[in-house]
């Protein structure tokens, strides 16, 4: 499974590419808000970030025709855009007219197995299950991450699985595990996936042994 990493921040996504681990961003209209900056400026700056993963940037308007025209502009930024699309019927068909013009999309807020590969079928890139949206209201989401990846297996689609709306180090396990090709993950999960404890006192401990040879 690829990490990218789910915010609008640019300090964050500075520190996680510098980690070496990162292959994508994913942006939302919630995260752009609470960065409080021009949508398209700092679509620029994070494309001279990364340069060659994917940078999700979702559009607003809500019928096709509107959405056609906002991906088109935002896909004219930068080589590496993806357009974000959200599962609808006139997603759908904005999807389909994107991958036409071999511009890569971001099928999200995905809830379930069906919108999956209704999205998938439209000739979506990338599909975005939200697992922790589903578990909040007493769902499994990694339940449909699961059924996701056996459909688009066993109809040999190549589709990516991302798996979304990560809250924990859990997530991103057993989404690894149940076939998501992506987890995109905020800064913090990023950081928990990094440590341990017996890490942390497996360090102590060999720097304790270390002073005692007086190197
Ligand atoms: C994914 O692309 C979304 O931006 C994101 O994962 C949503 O997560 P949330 O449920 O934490 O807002």
């Amino acid at each position: 499974m690829k990490f990218f990493i789910d915010t609008a921040n640019l300090d964050e996504i500075k520190e996680a590419h510098e980690l070496g681990i990162l292959s994508g961003v994913t942006t939302n209209p919630s995260l752009v808000a609470k960065e409080g900056v021009n949508f398209q400026d700092r679509l620029k700056e994070i494309t001279s970030v990364v340069t060659s993963g994917s940078v999700s940037a979702e559009v607003i308007a809500l019928d096709a025709k509107g959405m056609i025209e906002e991906g088109k502009e935002l896909a004219s930024i930068a080589p590496n855009i993806t357009i974000k699309v959200p599962m609808t019927l006139e997603g759908l068909k904005a999807v389909k007219t994107f991958s036409d013009l071999n511009i890569s999309t971001n099928v999200t807020l995905i809830f379930s197995a069906n919108q999956a590969l209704l999205a998938a079928r439209a000739g979506a890139t990338y599909v975005s299950p939200f697992l922790g949206r589903l578990d909040d209201i007493g769902h499994n989401g990694l339940e449909l991450i699961s059924q996701i990846a056996e459909i688009f297996e066993v109809h040999d689609i190549s589709t990516e699985i991302i798996a979304a709306s990560i809250r924990h180090p859990q997530h991103v396990t057993e989404s690894a595990a149940r076939g998501a090709h992506i987890g995109t993950v905020p800064l913090k999960v990023i950081k928990q996936l990094v440590s341990h404890p017996l890490t942390d006192a497996g360090i102590e401990k060999f720097l304790q042994d270390w002073d005692k040879t007086n190197q």
